[in-house]
């Protein structure tokens, strides 16, 4: 069994190269949407669930009924807010983030837990894997942090590759459990 262990033993700490990252963001630039992105934001959203296998869920209309929905009374009480990635001139990724107010009443005492929801983050096919999915949710952070929440929340389909991303950063599984009423 000594070469078991031998085996399975951790290496000791300075053969452990550390983990380096080529920086792939140069000229890519992360900002709110303009309003003529808006759909372009909305075509993404659709694209996200097509790209997950989830489409036949969604409805058709998913695009426009998200276009709608930027620019509602509801957006704006919500504070939603699109982010893109722009590279050579045009939107290779966004995400959006705004205030959460599911479940209940408002009856968290805000300075304490103010949640925060994130929502249709996608990048194009070819631009992934260089770190913009990351870079759209740290963005996102910072706005939901200026809109004054204390925590970040978002789903993360398992088994598919945003979770990976979101699980890098330091998200976890939260309280929330589901049951499927047939
Ligand atoms: C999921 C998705 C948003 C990820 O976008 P992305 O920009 O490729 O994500 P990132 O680049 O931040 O991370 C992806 C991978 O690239 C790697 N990577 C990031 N920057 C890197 C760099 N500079 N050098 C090498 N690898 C890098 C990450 O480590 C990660 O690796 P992993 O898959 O092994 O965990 C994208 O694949 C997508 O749009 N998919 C379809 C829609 C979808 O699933 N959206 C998420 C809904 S929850």
């Amino acid at each position: 069994m000594i070469g078991t262990e031998a085996a399975t033993a951790p290496a000791p700490a300075s053969t452990i190269a550390p983990t380096k990252r080529e920086n792939r963001l140069d000229g890519i630039t992360f900002r709110p949407a303009t309003e003529a992105e808006w759909p372009t934001v909305s075509a993404n959203f659709y694209s996200m669930w097509q790209d997950m296998g989830l489409s036949s869920m969604i409805v058709e209309d998913c695009a426009t009924q998200t276009l709608k929905f930027l620019g509602s009374d509801r957006a704006t009480e919500l504070k939603v807010c699109p982010i893109v990635a722009v590279a050579d001139d045009k939107v290779v990724g966004s995400g959006l983030c705004q205030l959460f107010e599911g479940y209940y009443p408002l009856i968290y005492k805000t300075s304490e837990y103010r949640e925060g929801w994130i929502w249709g983050v996608y990048v194009s096919p070819e631009y992934r894997k260089r770190g913009i999915a990351e870079q759209i949710v740290k963005t996102c952070n910072e706005r939901l942090k200026e809109i004054g929440c204390t925590h970040s929340l978002l789903h993360a389909a398992p088994g598919k590759p945003g979770r990976r991303v979101y699980s890098r950063m330091g998200y976890t599984d939260y309280e929330l459990m589901e049951l499927h009423l047939e």
